[in-house]
């Protein structure tokens, strides 16, 4: 099977990683992906928003999987174009993405669907807005209802930074806060069958503690230990499956991965998000405990064919993965410097141990960073407490001018909290 990963960061590194480690694959190719994807991967330029450039690619490499990984190329309508081509393709029409492209649909759907989530209203007015801050009180929960890159949402305990926000946007979401841990679980769908992968744990704020600004993510864990082992059955049942069905019943069936973000709150489950693609860093533990091929689930969704698809297997392993960002993320990150000791980690560490890449280039022999996040180190071991200290021990030898981390991912998890 010949497959084309559209995207190029560690989401996509992750999946060709495993894409790579496939028998079926015969052949892989990443458009644009990074100096890290071109160790596994054919790399090819390509304009990721464009659906026709990507489709004539996808037509030129004879793909037999076009796999979309990123949410902006989904909600332009990619997806249409390579399977207008007649070419299999991993990720849900222009449609069907908007779940997570317009907060205020994603809410339509839940409604409709009877999905748990906070309430909420969407207001297009400041009067609507006055209205609705009001109406929940603080903390406040303001989300632009478009795609922000991670930075549409701000929850805030002060009126005048929640009414800044709501007002800079043309439409937005006001709702009510959720309290409790955060999880994030992904399903593989057809349309009508449902695959749930295993659940993770996604770091977002900047700094140790879960303090500082948002981020697009600096860090993930899985399995959650302190979860309760009926959680994927139970999200399955009231969110995956009714909202697939409630897509399918509108006449625009979602294929591709449905991400459920979640907040178990003491009044049970609840929706934070709904994204349409993998999220990244949490990708990048769930597959590297995935022991089932990808390809084949990938292609089956893609197909209309996961039915058939054998269930999948999973490593009893745990895994940990740390994000190295560059200077200054998440507000303007400086890029061109050079990293080091790549080759330490993997001549010393692996195969438990590897760097995917995030935001990076070739620059003559070295390799540079190119975006915010830049590494995304992670590991597998028996526990967490093992693949947290084989994660760090990586991270401890890769050198980036002005680079930062996290020291405390699935610090809590590992030790039972
Ligand atoms: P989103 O882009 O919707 O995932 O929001 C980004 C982050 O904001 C989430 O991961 C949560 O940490 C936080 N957040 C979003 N909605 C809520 C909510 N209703 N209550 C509490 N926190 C929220
Ligand atoms: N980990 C958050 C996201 O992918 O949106």
């Amino acid at each position: 099977m010949k497959v084309l990963v559209i995207g190029g960061g560690a989401r996509e590194h992750a999946l060709c990683r495993s894409l790579s480690l496939d028998s079926a694959v015969s052949a892989l190719y990443c458009a644009p992906g990074n100096a890290g994807i071109a160790e596994v991967a054919e790399l090819r330029p390509v304009d990721a928003l464009d659906g026709a450039a990507v489709a004539a690619l996808a037509t030129e490499l004879e793909a037999d999987l076009v796999v979309v990984g990123p949410e902006a190329p989904l909600v332009a309508g990619v997806a249409d174009a390579v399977r207008a081509a007649g070419i299999p393709v991993f990720g849900p029409s222009a449609e069907a993405a908007q779940l997570e492209g317009s907060k205020a649909f994603a809410k339509d759907v839940m409604a409709a669907a009877g999905v748990p989530t906070a309430r909420s209203y969407v207001c297009t007015t400041p009067e609507e807005v006055d209205e609705a801050l009001d109406a929940f009180g603080a903390p406040y929960v303001v989300k632009d209802d478009g795609l922000a890159a991670g930075k549409g949402v701000v929850v805030t305990e002060d009126l005048a930074v929640a009414r800044a926000h709501a007002l800079g946007c043309d439409r937005v979401v006001i709702e009510e806060y959720l309290d409790g841990p955060e999880v994030s679980l992904f399903a593989i769908t057809d349309g009508v069958t449902v695959v749930p992968l295993q659940p993770a744990q996604d770091f977002k704020r900047a700094l140790d503690g879960d303090e500082g600004p948002n981020t697009g993510g600096m860090g993930a864990y899985s399995p959650l230990p302190w979860a309760d082992p009926k959680l994927v059955d139970e999200v399955m049942e009231l969110v995956l499956q009714p909202t697939v069905d409630e897509l399918r019943r509108r006449g625009t069936p979602f294929s591709g991965l449905l991400y459920a973000g979640l907040a178990i709150t003491s009044r049970g489950t609840r929706v934070i998000e709904f994204n349409a693609r993998f999220g990244d860093p949490e990708t990048q533990v769930v597959l590297a405990r995935l022991r089932t091929p990808l390809a084949g689930v990938l292609l089956g969704a893609a197909k209309g064919t996961l039915e058939a698809v054998p269930p999948l297997v999973w490593r009893e392993d745990a895994a940990v993965t740390v994000v190295i960002a560059s200077h200054n993320y998440p507000e303007t990150p400086r890029t061109g410097d050079p990293i080091e000791g790549l080759a330490e980690v993997a001549a010393e560490d692996g195969p438990d141990a590897y760097v995917l890449h995030a935001g990076t280039r070739h620059e003559g022999d070295a390799v540079v960073s190119a975006g915010g996040r830049v590494l995304s180190v992670t590991a597998t071991g028996s526990d967490l407490a093992q693949a947290r200290e084989k994660a760090y021990k990586a991270v401890a030898r890769i050198r980036l001018d002005g680079s930062q981390h996290r020291t405390d991912i699935a610090a809590k998890a590992a030790e039972g909290r």
